[in-house]
């Protein structure tokens, strides 16, 4: 038997949970436990601090929704997400765009549009012009690549903040070409503060933080042999630039509109963007994020349906 007190805790949860038949389950857990009690012990934790946790935890899992995703709203506020992002970058084969947060926002189905279409239904800004090209280490366009795009419009909200999931819109699915370019239309998205009715934004206000993300469009892209990359390119203009409250940018993603006469829509403001891909791996997956009506549907971590 353990004699416990608050150094010898630690081991006897260890050696209870050491029977787990998944090794990486019996390593992630063990850290998790370790990390936390060391995290305890060094605040001091009190019994009312440890209720006051508990109860926004609990707080944050109702918050969910199937429109709403307030676990990955802390995980990016707190930095972890973009952490796992740098981490799983470590692990790529080639040179590629850097990745960003998927986010809370996205969707896994999304409207077909053809090169040159604009994603925005009723645009109530100018329209500005967006092209590209989807290419591997070696500059070579990729043919067919899959360009999924997501942003919020001109007010400020993405589509699900005003229609759940009812309705799309400045969301969109375009496919390369033969060379891998692409191109299209949109609005210049408005930075937002991120939800700040729910537990998440609590703790900012808490903390005295602004609550915003620069003005940002997302992407996905993914084809065949290659690793599936996630990405946001943001407005270098924005105010809030260098102070994101998800810790999505980075130099290399920041981006301007711009007249170009050599663009395919010269009359308008248009971004240039070219992304690399690197070839795909095992573990190709990098979503920290996700379409909030597939992740209430998850799995279990043992035995789910
Ligand atoms: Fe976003």
């Amino acid at each position: 038997m353990h004699d416990l007190d608050q150094t010898t805790i630690t081991q006897a949860v260890l050696d209870q949970m050491a029977t787990t038949t998944d090794p990486r389950l019996k390593e992630i857990m063990a850290s998790a436990v370790k990390h936390l009690h060391a995290f305890a012990r060094d605040i001091n934790l009190t019994p009312a601090e440890w209720l006051f946790g508990i109860g926004f935890i609990t707080q944050i899992g109702q918050a969910c929704t199937d429109s709403r995703q307030e676990t990955i709203l802390l995980s990016d506020t707190l930095g972890l997400s973009a952490l796992v992002n740098a981490l799983h970058d470590k692990t790529r084969l080639d040179d590629a765009t850097d990745t960003s947060l998927l986010g809370p926002f996205y969707r896994d189905a999304s409207p077909e549009f053809a090169n040159g279409d604009c994603i925005a239904a009723h645009p109530d800004s100018p329209e500005i012009g967006f092209y590209g090209q989807v290419h591997d280490l070696e500059g070579r366009g990729i043919a067919g690549a899959r360009i999924e795009v997501w942003q919020t419009d001109e007010h400020g909200f993405y589509d699900m903040q005003k229609f759940g999931n009812e309705k799309s819109d400045v969301r969109g699915t375009f496919t390369a070409d033969a060379l891998g370019h692409f191109n299209f239309r949109t609005v210049r998205p408005l930075g937002y503060f991120i939800p700040m009715d729910g537990p998440v934004g609590s703790m900012i206000k808490a903390q005295n933080r602004h609550g915003c993300r620069p003005a940002h469009i997302h992407f996905l892209i993914t084809a065949p042999g290659f690793r599936e990359l996630v990405t946001s390119l943001y407005q270098g203009d924005d105010q809030y630039i260098d102070s994101d409250v998800v810790f999505g940018v980075s130099s290399s993603l920041v981006i301007q509109a711009k007249r170009n006469p050599a663009s395919p829509f010269p009359s308008l403001e248009t971004i240039h963007y070219d992304f690399g891909l690197a070839r795909a791996t095992e573990s190709g997956e990098a979503r920290i994020g996700a379409d909030p009506s597939k992740l209430l549907k998850a799995p279990g971590l043992v035995g789910g349906a």
